[in-house]
């Protein structure tokens, strides 16, 4: 099953690279610079709790044994108290910030009572599966905008860890989850580079790499010499080659242009329109670097006061499909999210019905297995619910 959606998921990637088209009418949009989303300190002040709570919790929970002991019971009740408190306050807290965040939000909520309930049950072993697919809630949120202050009393966390029970790529996650930025930039480049034996290039692990240098860092050059270097290695198959010296040109141009120094709407399709005229065919992954970077821009745009009305419904049509060609997760997804939020922000825009057809694939993609395509009830209803929605505003604009 997963392995279909994957297949499928790959393939509606490639397609959507090339084929999709871009909403006919361009509105100016209203100017969000990169640099105007100061720290918020509400947001880090919950986030000390969370991170208490977690990292209290996180060390015993690699050894299976450890974990369901009953000497450590109480302290992980008490955090796990804590944890569901902190998720709350963070759920009320995102009624403030953009609709991304509330998703987000909302998801880590439901995953710390789970956990919590779970734990209560002594169900040891689905609990820990749950902790450690709940990261990442941490690491996409923590994946998406510019750090602007560097948290110190992360260094000490992974030190509590008995690392060698983790794979490389565990432990490049955990740092973007305690947002040890340095060093997890560090982890992948070693994966990436191969200095972690028996661990070959991954596309997954270099898309996160990707958004740590593009979306945390907004740094276009850093990449490059990994590019290269994995160009040059005489073990790399010649497609991966001729990929990484195509997205190697795309880095170089976009970095040039500046590409990253305006957070704006008209910036963030400008880029992906500029990601379709760099593919020739279906299966052309080329466009990759340029939907990451409108990625970046779009999220910040999103997340900026000056994101309103049918020009944030636009960005959210536009990070949706983003989303779903980068997305890996099964654990959290925001392509859908993304989709379902532009359409309701805007049933009446040109890219609505754009917008819903995308959305429809991805959830039958998603529910295709090779028993065939199972849509829960509650997703047939909100298909249901927005294709009314879409189809009403259009014939109101036939009358
Ligand atoms: C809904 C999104 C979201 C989720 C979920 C989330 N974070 Fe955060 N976190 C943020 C944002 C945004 C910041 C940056 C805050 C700022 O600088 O304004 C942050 C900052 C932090 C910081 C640094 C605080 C500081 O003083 O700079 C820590 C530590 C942290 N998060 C830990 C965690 C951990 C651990 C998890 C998961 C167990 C987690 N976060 C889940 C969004 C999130």
């Amino acid at each position: 099953m997963l392995t279909d959606r994957t297949r499928t998921r790959s393939l509606l990637k490639a397609l959507l690279l090339l084929g999709l088209s871009l909403p006919a009418t361009l509105r100016a949009a209203d100017p969000a610079p990169a640099d105007s989303l100061p720290s918020n300190p509400q947001t880090q002040g919950i986030m000390h709790g969370i991170f208490d709570a977690i990292s209290a919790i996180l060390p015993s929970s690699f050894d299976p044994a450890a974990f369901g002991d009953q000497k450590n019971h109480a302290m992980v009740s008490e955090r796990l108290k804590l944890l569901v408190e902190k998720a709350d306050e963070l759920e009320k807290h995102a009624k403030s910030r953009d609709q991304a965040f509330g998703y987000m939000a909302r998801s880590f909520g439901r995953d710390a009572k789970n956990l919590k309930r779970l734990y209560e049950l002594k169900q040891f072993d689905h609990a820990r599966f749950v902790l450690h697919n709940m990261t990442e809630n941490c690491i996409h949120c923590h994946s998406t905008l510019p750090e602007k202050t560097h948290f110190p009393g992360a260094e000490r966390f992974l030190t509590k860890i008995d690392t060698g029970l983790l794979s490389p790529e565990e432990k490049a996650r955990l740092l973007v989850m305690s947002r040890q930025f340095d060093e997890a930039l560090n982890a992948y480049e070693g994966l990436l580079l191969g200095e972690t034996k028996g661990h070959p290039f991954s596309y997954e692990t270099f898309v996160e790499y990707l958004r740590l240098c593009i979306n945390v860092r907004s740094n276009l050059t850093r990449p490059q010499g990994v590019l290269k270097q994995i160009a040059a290695r005489p073990q790399t198959p010649v497609h991966v080659k001729q990929q990484m010296e195509r997205w190697l040109l795309s880095l170089k141009e976009l970095d040039k242009a500046g590409a990253l120094t305006q957070a704006t709407l008209a910036q963030g399709r400008e880029i992906i329109s500029r990601g379709k005229k760099v593919m020739e065919f279906p299966r052309d992954q080329d466009g990759m670097i340029h939907y990451l970077v409108a990625n970046a821009i779009l999220s910040r745009y999103v997340a900026s006061p000056k994101a309103t009305g049918a020009n944030a419904a636009e960005a959210y049509y536009l990070l949706g499909i983003t989303e779903t060609l980068m997305d890996q997760s099964f654990w959290v997804s925001l392509s859908e999210f993304y989709l379902e939020t532009a359409i309701r922000m805007a049933p009446g825009a040109p890219f609505a019905p754009k917008a819903y057809a995308l959305l429809e694939e991805n959830y039958i993609t998603g529910y295709s297995g090779s028993s065939g395509t199972h849509l829960p009830e509650d997703v047939e209803a909100l298909l249901k619910e927005l294709r009314q929605l879409v189809e009403a505003e259009s014939k109101k604009a036939k009358t």
